[in-house]
C-alpha cells in the first residue's frame, strides 16, 4: 500500500513537471511583440542560446561593442549566463551576429532585420540605433527573468521592421516630485524597453528647480528644497545629468531637457528677487495651482538669466533639442509673452538647438525648426504648423500618462478625462487634428506630471500598462494597430511586469496572462 502510494505520487509529480515545462517554441509569429513589427516570417525551428554561445559584432562597425555588451548583460540578468561579446572579420556560423550594411533604404536609421536560424542569430541595421531595436524584439522572445541555467529557446524566423515616427517620447515631470538618478534611469529602461528613444525632462516649475546651473546656484539651494506637499525635493548636479544623458544614449534615447517660462517659474522667482518685477523674491510654493507666476519680460536681467541657464544646460546636452515650455502663462500679457518667447528662441538658437514648447508658442514668431508640442489648443497647434512649424502629439485627453484610468485610480487626475488603456491606445496621431498630417508631425509623447505621483511605484502604475501603447503608436503604423489584437499580445506583457517587478494597473479590459 504505501509503496503503490508512493509510486502514484512519483509519477503525479512527473506528469505535472512535464506539463510546466515549456515547450519549445517554433512559431515566431506566436510571439507576442510590442510595438508590432512591420513584417514577421516564421521559419518553423527553433535556436537554443546557452551559456557557450558568444555575441559576435562586425570588427571596425563603431557603436555595435555597446550593442554587444548590452544584450549580453540583459542576457545575465534574464538568466544569470555571462555571454562573451567579441568582433570578427567573418559572419560567424553560429551564436548571435550584429553587422551594418547601409544597403537597404527602407530600413533608414532607426530599422533592423533579425534573423534567427537554428544555429545563428544575425541582427542587420544601416546603423547602430537598428541594432539596438533588433536587441529589444530578441529580448521579447525571452522570458523576462528565468530560473539560473535554464536553456532560452527562440522561435526561428525573419522579422523586418522600422518605425512610422522618428519621434517616439515620454515626459518625466521631475519638479512637482522630484525623482532622484535610479529612479530617472528605470524610466529610461522602461522607454528602452518599448523603442522609445526620447526623454523629456521637465526640469523646473513652480514647486522646484531641479538642475544645477553653476552661475546662479541659489536655483537649486533656494528653488531645488521642496516639492509638492512640502517635501525636501531636491536636484540634479551637472555632473548626474551628465550621467543620466549618457545612460539614456546607450540606449539610444536623446533626453530633451525643458525650462519652463515665462510661466511655471515660482522656484526660480524665490530664488532670485532680480527676476521678478517688483524686485522682491515670491516665497516657495509646494501646492498644485498653476498659471499665477511669470518671470518680468522687460527686465534685461530676465535675458541674462536665460541665457545663462540655457548656455550651462544646452552644452551638458548632446541631443539637438532644448523646450523652452511656454504653456499656461497666465498672468504674462500677451504682447510680453510674445516678446519674450521670441527673444527666448533666438538664444536657444544661438546655443545651438532646436526650439521646442508647449502649443502656446505659436503665438509667437516661430524660428526655423520650431516644434509645438500639441497638447491643449488645436488653433496654437495649426497656427504653428501654419509658420513652418513641426508638431510632437502629447494629446491631453488620450496621451497624458498622468490622467487617472478610471475613477477608482488612486494617484492621477482627471481634468482631461480618464484614460482607460483601450482610450490611450486607439487614436491615430496623424488623424487627430483636422488639418495636421503625417508630413507635419514628428513624433509622439507621453507626459508624466507628477502634482499627485511621488515616487518610481507610483510612476509605475501611471506608466504600465499605457506607455507600450504610446510606444506602438509611435513605431507601428495604423493598418497594423487594432485594439482587439493588440489587448491579447498586451495581456503576455503582465507575466514581463511581474518580473521586472513593476507595478502596473491590472486593467479588467486587458485578458492578462499569469
Ligand atoms: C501642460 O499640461 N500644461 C503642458
Amino acid at each position: 500500500m504505501k509503496n503503490k502510494f508512493g509510486l502514484t505520487a512519483i509519477l503525479a509529480f512527473v506528469l505535472l513537471q512535464s506539463a510546466c515545462t515549456q515547450k519549445t517554441p517554433t512559431d515566431l509569429s506566436k510571439t507576442a511583440f510590442i510595438p508590432n513589427p512591420v513584417s514577421i516570417e516564421a521559419t518553423g525551428h527553433s535556436f537554443e542560446l546557452n551559456a557557450s554561445a558568444v555575441i559576435y559584432y562586425e570588427e571596425g562597425a563603431e557603436g555595435l561593442q555597446l550593442i554587444a555588451d548590452y544584450l549580453s548583460s540583459e542576457i545575465n540578468r534574464i538568466s544569470g549566463m555571462s555571454l562573451k561579446a567579441e568582433p570578427t572579420a567573418e559572419t560567424p556560423k553560429n551564436g548571435i551576429y550584429f553587422t551594418l550594411a547601409n544597403e537597404d533604404q527602407e530600413l533608414a536609421s532607426e530599422g533592423y532585420e533579425l534573423t534567427i536560424g537554428k544555429k545563428l542569430i544575425a541582427i542587420k541595421a544601416n546603423a547602430v540605433p537598428g541594432c539596438f531595436y533588433g536587441v529589444q524584439t530578441l529580448l521579447q522572445m525571452l522570458p523576462a527573468k528565468t530560473e539560473a541555467g535554464q536553456a532560452l529557446e527562440l522561435a526561428s524566423g525573419v522579422i523586418r521592421d522600422f518605425p512610422e515616427f522618428g519621434y517616439r517620447g515620454a515626459m518625466l515631470d521631475v519638479s512637482r516630485h522630484f525623482f532622484n538618478v535610479e529612479e530617472v534611469k528605470q524610466f529610461i529602461d522602461f522607454l528602452a524597453m518599448y523603442k522609445m528613444n526620447a526623454l523629456h525632462l521637465h526640469l523646473s516649475d513652480d514647486q522646484g528647480w531641479r538642475i544645477e546651473i553653476k552661475s546662479w546656484p541659489k536655483l537649486t539651494e533656494t528653488g531645488g528644497s521642496t516639492e509638492v506637499g512640502g517635501g525636501e525635493g531636491g536636484f540634479y548636479t551637472q555632473e548626474q545629468y551628465a550621467e543620466l544623458v549618457n545612460y539614456a544614449a546607450e540606449r539610444q534615447i536623446t533626453i530633451i531637457p525643458e525650462i519652463d517660462m515665462p510661466g511655471h517659474t515660482n522656484a526660480a522667482l524665490a530664488s532670485y528677487a532680480e527676476l521678478n518685477c517688483d524686485g522682491k523674491a515670491t516665497e516657495l510654493y509646494t501646492g498644485t495651482k498653476v498659471g499665477f507666476s511669470t518671470f518680468c519680460t522687460d527686465k534685461e536681467i530676465t535675458y541674462q538669466f536665460v541665457d545663462d541657464v540655457v548656455r550651462e544646460l544646452a552644452a551638458l546636452t548632446p541631443g539637438p533639442y532644448f523646450h523652452i515650455g511656454g504653456d499656461e502663462s497666465h498672468v504674462t500679457a500677451h504682447d510680453d509673452y510674445v516678446y519674450f518667447v521670441n527673444r527666448v528662441q533666438e538664444i536657444v538658437v544661438k546655443h545651438g538647438k532646436k526650439v521646442i514648447g508647449w502649443d502656446e508658442i505659436a503665438n509667437a514668431e516661430l524660428v526655423e525648426d520650431a516644434t509645438v508640442q500639441f497638447w491643449a489648443d488645436v488653433e496654437n497647434t495649426t497656427m504653428g504648423v501654419e509658420k513652418g512649424a513641426k508638431v510632437i502629439m502629447s494629446p491631453a485627453a488620450r496621451a497624458y500618462l498622468d490622467m487617472q484610468y478610471d475613477s477608482t485610480t488612486q494617484y492621477g487626475l482627471h481634468w482631461a478625462g480618464y484614460i482607460e488603456v483601450d482610450h490611450g491606445y486607439t487614436w491615430n496621431p496623424a488623424t487627430l487634428v483636422p488639418g495636421i498630417t503625417k508630413e507635419n508631425i514628428l513624433g509622439i509623447e507621453a507626459p508624466l506630471w507628477s502634482e499627485t505621483v511621488t515616487n518610481i511605484n507610483e510612476v509605475e502604475f501611471m506608466v504600465f500598462p499605457r506607455l507600450p501603447g504610446y510606444a506602438e503608436i509611435g513605431w507601428t503604423a495604423p493598418e497594423k494597430r487594432d485594439w482587439e489584437e493588440y489587448k491579447t499580445r498586451l495581456a503576455k506583457h503582465g507575466p514581463r511586469f511581474s518580473d521586472l517587478g513593476i507595478n502596473f494597473y491590472r486593467s479588467a479590459l486587458v485578458p492578462w496572462e499569469e
